[in-house]
């Protein structure tokens, strides 16, 4: 059956265990699975910027055996008007599965909709699920595991990194905390639903408009830019008191661990002494783009062929 990853909640919280424990073991073990020989083609396609997601989905594809085909919208017809559905048309019957970076959530899932092979969102304005997979990854690497763990996010409380990290971490059982100015707090709807899943999975939900508190004793704390792709400028005043410096590290537990999705704007989101920092782990994190996107790859094409 075919299964696409459009949200964080798109996996129950055994499947996302799965795909990280399988992300763990390709970082162990990184060439071993090769279920895309043939090589079969996935397509990336690119409706904004990007460094970490399309090097991590070419370099992962690869060394599945497989090969990436990476597009730009202003390369293809679907940046001309070509409608989405006949795209996925196109691609269904010629690729293994579509990874797609672009701006509304209705985009990716029409053409999850119109699509019989994998559908994953590389990212757009609401979600970024593939991140989180890799934050998740990291996390557990330093904290030995995920339930009971405090992750606050301190920013942009309605972009895509919030919501994510709100479902994806309701998923794994942690305690989410947002940390976020009037104007900038989190979609109430995606709020509702990770205050669901964190109620079968032990974990919780808080959104405050108190940077100190929400990082008062935090085990991670995370951050993202202020100003996201496709975001008019806006008044970057009313976020100084969430970045994430010194002030806040020192409010967390003493092992906190800091992430950054990246790209970073030191003197903005994070001070340059804490990405730069001891608690940093923002270079794992990247790294483990690779590994949980090829987890992800591997478990997706395990449902749609069938094959353990
Ligand atoms: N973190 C992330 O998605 O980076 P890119 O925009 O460079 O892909
Ligand atoms: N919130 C950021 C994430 C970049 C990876 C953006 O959408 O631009």
């Amino acid at each position: 059956m075919v299964r696409h990853f459009l949200r964080d909640d798109d996996l129950t919280p055994a499947e996302q265990a799965r795909i990280l424990d399988l992300a763990a073991e390709v970082k162990r073990d990184r060439f071993a699975r090769r279920p895309l020989e043939g090589p079969r083609t996935v397509a990336v396609l690119f409706d904004k910027p990007s460094t970490r997601t399309r090097i991590s989905f070419a370099v992962g594809i690869a060394e599945l055996g497989g090969h990436a085909l990476i597009m730009d919208a202003g390369t293809s017809q679907l940046g001309r008007g070509e409608t989405i559905s006949d795209t996925a048309k196109v691609l269904e019957r010629q690729v293994a599965a579509i990874v797609w970076r672009t701006s509304g959530q209705e985009r990716v899932e029409e053409m999850a909709a119109a699509s019989s092979v994998p559908v994953v969102n590389a990212l757009t304005d609401q979600f970024h699920p593939c991140q989180i997979l890799a934050d998740l990854q990291t996390v557990r690497e330093v904290k030995g595991g995920l339930a009971g763990v405090t992750l606050t996010y301190l920013g942009d409380g309605a972009n895509n990194m919030a919501h994510s990290y709100l479902l994806g971490g309701a998923t794994a059982g942690m305690h989410v905390r947002i940390g976020a100015p009037d104007g900038y707090l989190p979609d109430p709807r995606v709020v509702a639903d990770a205050a669901r899943i964190a109620e079968a999975t032990g974990g919780s939900v808080a959104v405050t408009t108190d940077a100190k508190a929400a990082a008062e004793n935090a085990d991670v704390l995370a951050t993202d830019t202020w100003v996201s792709m496709g975001q008019d400028a806006k008044d970057l005043a009313v976020f100084a008191p969430y970045a994430v410096d010194e002030d806040k590290v020192a409010l967390a537990a003493p092992d906190v661990a800091v992430l950054h999705c990246l790209p970073a704007y030191r003197g903005k989101e994070i001070s340059a002494a804490v990405l730069d920092g001891p608690h940093s782990v923002v270079w794992d994190e990247a790294e483990n783009r690779l590994h949980a996107q090829k987890a992800l790859l591997v478990w997706l094409l395990e449902q749609q062929d069938g094959v353990p």
